[in-house]
């Protein structure tokens, strides 16, 4: 029997990562072959009639999927009935910018946006936060929705993640599909902490650990790490634009991971609100190690964290509660 479609939310949805995006999840890369969707998409006014073209896109492009659109400018309109809420809308970081100082601008969307989904969405909706700074927009819109549970709002550091499994196949030579378990603790920023302590490649004769093939901990304890924290920036720098298509593709392997649940011996990153786990300060949305199943996830416990880790995770965690200070300054 045919399933009931889901109701998919899409905010920024005439900007850049919404035009990547919502073909994609009208095509089931983020749901699934089999699961029939209704795409809600909201921007601002002076983008309307750009989303209404976005709109005879998706009419034009015939998904079979796709069993409805709604775009609009009116976010009650847009967050009614949603199960799943994709947060790209806001303004983008430009070359030479750092996230703080697209703070203001951001945090203040969200504080509204968060009443909204609150009061319009469907019960258990869940929220992926795109828009930068991405953990302290989604830590405003967790504050400002206490009724939505603070396990079904999160951030994007699966693109990062992405990154640093992308950095690993590139120097090993290997198909990237083979390589998992990298984690991206922290911070959707240049503190963010790429860590390959635990990651693993396939091979013949089983999973083989990263650090042994690799064999140069100066690589991987610098260049490897810096590579993937300046990712974002390289993109800016070269395509005049942020990240698009992957920024895309990794909101789709969020929400996919996260409903679907994640490959048995597979963990993910996602920022999710912090419970002290890894010694990592309650009340920050932070990166961590996930796995998810029946639509949970759960931080992956008991790994090993060396002191060289330990000062990586604590300078994140840090940037973090300064960002928490910074964005409530901009909302008073
Ligand atoms: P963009 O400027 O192309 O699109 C943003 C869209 O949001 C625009 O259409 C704009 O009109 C709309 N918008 C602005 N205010 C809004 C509001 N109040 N409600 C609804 N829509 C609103 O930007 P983009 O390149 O698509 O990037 C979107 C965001 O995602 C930026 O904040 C960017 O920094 C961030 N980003 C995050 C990641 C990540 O991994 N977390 C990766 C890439 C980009
Ligand atoms: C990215 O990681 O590509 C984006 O967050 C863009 C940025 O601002 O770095």
């Amino acid at each position: 029997m045919a399933k009931d479609p889901i109701r998919v939310l899409v905010t920024g949805a005439a900007g850049q990562i919404g035009y990547a995006l919502v073909p994609m999840i009208a095509r089931g890369v983020m749901l699934g072959a089999d699961q029939p969707v209704i795409l809600h998409m909201l921007d601002i006014p002076p983008a309307a009639e750009s989303l209404n073209g976005v709109k005879m896109e998706l009419v034009d492009a015939a998904f079979p999927l796709l069993k409805g659109v709604v775009a609009t400018t009116d976010v009650v309109e847009a967050c009614t009935g949603v199960n799943i809420a994709v947060m790209v809308g806001g303004f983008p970081r430009k070359e030479g910018m750092e996230r703080k100082d697209v703070m203001s601008k951001n945090v203040s969307i969200y504080k509204a946006q968060a009443s909204a989904l609150e009061k319009h969405a469907a019960a258990n909706c869940k929220v992926l936060v795109v828009a930068n700074p991405a953990n302290t927009n989604a830590l405003i819109l967790k504050e400002f929705a206490p009724s939505i549970p603070e396990k079904n709002i999160s951030c994007l550091t699966r693109l990062d993640h992405n990154r640093a499994l992308g950095q690993i196949s590139e120097r090993l030579n290997v198909q990237v599909c083979d390589v998992k378990n990298v984690i991206i603790w922290g911070n959707h920023s240049s503190t963010q902490y790429p860590d390959v302590n635990h990651a693993t490649v396939k091979a013949p004769g089983g999973d083989t650990p990263v650090r042994q093939l690799v064999a140069d901990d100066d690589w991987l304890n610098g260049e490897f790490i810096t590579t993937v924290q300046q990712r974002g920036a390289a993109i800016i720098k070269a395509r005049k634009l942020s990240s698009a298509l992957s920024a895309a593709s990794a909101a789709c392997d969020h929400i996919r991971d996260w409903v679907l649940g994640t490959p048995e011996g597979t963990f993910v990153s996602m920022g999710v609100y912090s419970d002290g786990s890894y010694n990592v300060p309650p009340g920050l949305i932070y990166s961590f190690p996930v796995t998810c199943r029946d639509g949970k996830w759960s931080i992956v416990q008991g790994l090993s964290i060396d002191e060289f880790s330990r000062k990586k995770l604590d300078a994140t965690a840090e940037e973090l509660s300064e960002e928490k200070a910074l964005a409530y300054s901009c909302l008073s």
